[in-house]
């Protein structure tokens, strides 16, 4: 086993060693963030999957709790406890998750103590005891549950992510009045599975982690609804996507749908929560792109993304940021010099590394393209280039990321990703580049692609580069090496 596996990233959260998928239970309670996550603690391999558990009181630093919880013996999870929130029953912190038995899974609870470090679950399990009657699904599994209405009108409403064969991604909309006893209401929504306009947001057969919030300038009262689901076909995990539109009654109104980060599988699953501060957060999973034997070997898989605040754009899109108290890792901070960018490229000599945190504003003149360089070795063999380009005419640009030469290992995913970017009149990019050993998180214009790179020489694979086609100024460049959240550095891999 590599005891320090050097593509284990320092500063996104991973589990203690074994398996992890997507965040669950997201939620800020008395002060506090707690970040559940599913998870095999057994081996890097997706099998009877436990609820792990970590809290931060500043979204940067974690400390791992006791496995929230484990797969029954025997009962409804015995097979595993798949993805779900946590809710506020009466004061008393609940979890609603999938319980997995054979091919089934359906939904279960389980009651807290108080610190939300046990769990006991609910005799009752599972609350829904069959998918609903005479629709032929695809799947259904994963929870969005919230409480609405006012005084003596307040209900349980839930949303489980499902799909009708036949027709495309569902979400079924539940009612109850206690968390035990739910009626079904019907789909709240349902995609079109026959509608394939592009590979890169197909919706898919069968809608994974749906996530409902509403997002508006007036806190969150008025505003646009977003679904957010996981579009997935067959056991394959798509992309993320989400829904822009209105949510009244018992429909969703949809008006657009988009794509959540063009990194597709690499930041899949997402959950949301809105914190203290009003913001909306979100983090999602960031899948390997090596091979199972490569994972085996590693002993862990699995990184959560950064914690990213979640806004709209005044054309009803989703504007994502790594929260700003990343800033607290943030040190020996290094400029570049604005000016013309007049070289296809050059080595930042002084900014190295694979722990950073860059970020640039470039304005692009009509035809023109950056490019910033990363992970790149001495002899420019292995090199990760992100690119962000301005059409001939007008006001688009692409946001690519080249992972064709990001590894010489063959085995490894290395395939392209790209995205449409948003531009002013003015052709201005503000480019965020978060490096964390293997997790790479972009931002380009609030536009997030997430991916993941395994160079062969990882100790030399600390090059940065900057360059351009075209008229490309640079209008600033800031760059810090980002400590490690975890206290000793390299987190350790356990037992
Ligand atoms: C999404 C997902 C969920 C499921 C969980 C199982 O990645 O497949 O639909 O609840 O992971 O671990």
């Amino acid at each position: 086993r590599a005891l320090r596996d050097p593509h284990r990233p320092r500063f996104h959260f991973t589990s203690p060693g074994g398996w992890l998928n997507d965040p669950n239970g997201l939620s800020q309670w008395d002060g506090v963030y707690h970040l559940f996550y599913q998870y095999n603690p057994l081996a890097p391999a997706h099998h009877r999957i436990h609820w792990g558990h970590a809290t931060s009181t500043d979204l940067v630093h974690w400390t791992d709790e006791p496995v929230a919880l484990v797969p029954g013996t025997d009962g409804p999870d015995r097979d595993g406890c798949w993805s779900g929130v946590l809710v506020d029953d009466g004061g008393v912190p609940t979890l609603v998750y999938s319980g997995r038995h054979g091919e089934h899974e359906l939904p279960c609870l389980a009651r807290g103590s108080a610190d939300l470090k046990y769990w006991t679950k609910d005799r009752a399990n599972p609350v829904i005891t069959a998918p609903p009657e005479g629709v032929d699904i695809t799947a259904f599994r994963d929870h969005c549950v919230w409480r609405e209405g006012s005084g003596e009108d307040v209900v349980w409403r839930q949303l489980v992510g499902s799909g009708i064969r036949g027709a495309g991604g569902t979400a079924f909309l539940y009612e109850s009045d206690d968390l035990r006893t739910w009626r079904y209401v019907g789909p709240l929504l349902t995609g079109d599975a026959s509608q394939n306009r592009g590979e890169l947001d197909w919706t898919g057969t069968m809608w994974e982690c749906v996530d409902l919030f509403r997002l508006g300038e007036d806190g969150e009262a008025s505003g646009t609804d977003v679904l957010v689901f996981s579009a997935w076909d067959e056991g394959t995990t798509h992309h993320p996507l989400y829904w822009t539109g209105r949510y009244e009654g018992d429909t969703f109104t949809p008006t657009a749908l988009h794509r959540l980060d063009y990194g597709g599988r690499y930041f899949y699953a997402p959950q949301s929560t809105r914190d203290d501060l009003g913001r909306r957060i979100m983090f999602g999973w960031l899948q390997e792109g090596r091979t199972d034997e490569a994972n085996a070997q590693a002993g862990w898989c699995g990184v959560m993304s950064l914690p990213r605040a979640v806004t709209l754009d005044a054309n009803g899109n989703l504007i994502q940021a790594p929260v700003p108290e990343l800033g607290l890792l943030r040190k020996d901070h290094l400029q570049v010099a604005a000016g013309p960018l007049t070289s296809p490229y050059t080595q930042l000599h002084r900014v190295r590394g694979d722990q950073l945190d860059i970020e640039t504003t470039l304005r692009l003149a009509p035809g023109a393209t950056a490019r910033l360089v990363v992970r790149e070795t001495p002899d420019g063999a292995e090199r990760t280039v992100v690119e962000v380009s301005r059409a001939h005419d007008g006001t688009v640009g692409t946001l690519r990321l080249h992972r064709e030469n990001s590894s010489l290992d063959p085995t490894v995913d290395t395939e392209p990703r790209y995205g449409g970017l948003p531009l002013g009149d003015d052709g201005r990019v503000d480019l965020r580049v978060l490096i964390d050993h293997s997790a790479l998180e972009v931002f380009a214009n609030g536009r997030p692609l997430t991916a993941r790179l395994y160079p062969t020489r990882p100790d030399e694979a600390v090059g940065v580069g900057i360059g351009a086609d075209g008229d490309v100024t640079l209008e600033r460049f800031d760059a810090w090496q980002m400590a490690s959240a975890f206290p000793d550095g390299p987190r350790p891999l356990w037992p």
